[in-house]
């Protein structure tokens, strides 16, 4: 089977960057500043096509305006994108599937090329079908697409000009609604399928195939390492790139594990024995691993979450001494085998960490610990990264955000598309 994609409104949301580059045209060219309804015209016919018939520019200013448009776009305006959530997983499952995957666009070749490898599309794709000079129309495109007697083929795209290229070039067609054309639109001219979300294209096209394996990632690191800024910007990061990310945390993370956590964080709590603590801890997880994460990846959603069996490890088996291998030995049965493909350490020293913690808001009863507490805390991450370097990204953690954040996203992103291939 063969299926062939359209990129804007398909696969990217890509409104952001055309609209500030055909503000960008408008503006070099002396015209008014189109308003929101013009600007959501431009996204699908040709460039030209859309000054001429939404601006009312002559043929001769609109090539220019489209000089204009390039110029910002193949430098920015082509990266103010985003790519629809749950479309990686739905490409990742037709190509392991079988599918040959396409795309058919009105984009010229440069920009389409450069934002296909950015977000790391363009290894499911076995062929990319660009406009070139006088030749933007989908049926065109469509038969170039395509080899001698290519058996099953569906275009997917998200307007009349996709859905008709489709049926003139004789390929059945599906209609994403969730892009920029409506749901009419696309059945008045000839979706012969709609699609809500990326997921139901799964659905229709290839309704035996469950869903490829998503991802397990969880940040580490001392009580004031930033942690929750970082996770904030990570997953924004993720669904820009369009995986469907799953927020989580410990302990807590399900309704058990969060009566368990008000236990574990209770300043009342000052007679805990630290084998109850523990045991506690290892109990919320236990719930967490089985009715939360493990169903999460198995959908092919990336769970992210805020700590797991190394802060156990740290806190517990460092901090309060039980000793590694025995907080280890305790979370065996609560962790079942489930372990982070993927932890980010947020590497701090400890006083530095818990200046900022207890400037921020009160401490709660771990983080009234003594300062050898968080030392030994520190030292039990430590000791994990050493002994497992090759599922941690640490990551400096006493400089700007900006540039933390920056560093986590690209290599966690690397990452990722590393183990999609
Ligand atoms: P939390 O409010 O989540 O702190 P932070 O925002 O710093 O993560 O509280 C979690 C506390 O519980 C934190 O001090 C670390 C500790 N902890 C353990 O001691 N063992 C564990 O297994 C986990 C998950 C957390």
């Amino acid at each position: 089977m063969w299926v062939l994609f359209d990129l804007d409104g398909t696969l990217t949301q890509s409104e952001e960057g055309i609209w500030n580059c055909a503000k960008y045209a408008a503006e070099k060219m002396g015209f008014p500043q189109p308003d929101a309804a013009t600007l959501r015209k431009f996204i699908g016919p040709p460039l030209e096509y859309s000054f001429r018939t939404y601006m009312g520019m002559t043929d001769e200013q609109a090539a220019e305006a489209v000089r204009f448009y390039r110029e910002r776009y193949t430098t920015v305006g082509m990266y103010e994108n985003r790519v629809y959530p749950g479309v990686r997983v739905m490409l990742r499952t037709l190509w392991k599937a079988g599918a040959k995957l396409g795309i058919v666009t009105g984009k010229p070749a440069y920009p389409t090329g450069k934002i296909l490898e950015y977000f790391g599309l363009d290894r499911f794709l076995t062929t990319v079908v660009c406009a070139t000079d006088g030749h933007a129309e989908k049926e065109h495109l469509i038969r170039e697409a395509l080899p001698e007697n290519p058996g099953e083929v569906w275009m997917v795209g998200d307007r009349c000009f996709d859905m008709e290229g489709g049926v003139k070039a004789g390929v059945h067609t599906l209609g994403a609604v969730y892009g920029y054309g409506s749901e009419e639109e696309l059945r008045e001219s000839g979706a012969e399928r709609v699609a809500k979300t990326p997921r139901e294209i799964i659905g229709i096209l290839c309704p035996e195939a469950a869903p490829e394996r998503g991802a397990f990632l969880t940040v580490e690191g001392p009580d004031g390492s930033g942690k929750g800024t970082q996770i904030e910007r990570l997953a924004e990061a993720l669904d820009r790139f369009g995986y469907e990310v799953m927020h989580s945390r410990e302990p807590g993370g399900t309704p058990i594990g969060e009566k368990i956590r008000e236990i574990l964080l209770d300043r009342e709590n000052a007679g805990m024995a630290d084998e109850t603590e523990a045991l506690l801890y290892a109990a919320s997880r236990a719930q967490h691993v089985r009715e939360k994460i493990r169903p999460a990846v198995a959908e092919g959603k990336v769970v992210l979450c805020d700590r797991f069996l190394d802060s156990s490890v740290a806190y517990q088996g460092g901090g309060r001494e039980l000793g590694i291998d025995e907080v280890l030995a305790i979370n065996a049965p609560a962790v079942d085998g489930t372990m982070p493909d993927l932890t980010v350490y947020l590497d701090i020293d400890h006083r530095t960490a818990m200046a900022r913690r207890c400037a921020a808001s009160e401490p709660d009863r771990l983080e009234m610990e003594a300062e050898s507490f968080h030392a030994r805390v520190e030292n039990g991450y430590h000791e994990l990264i050493a002994r497992d370097p090759a599922r941690f990204v640490v990551v400096n953690a006493d400089r700007p955000r900006e540039e933390i954040s920056a560093e986590i996203a690209r290599k966690v992103l690397d990452r990722l598309m590393e183990m999609e291939k």
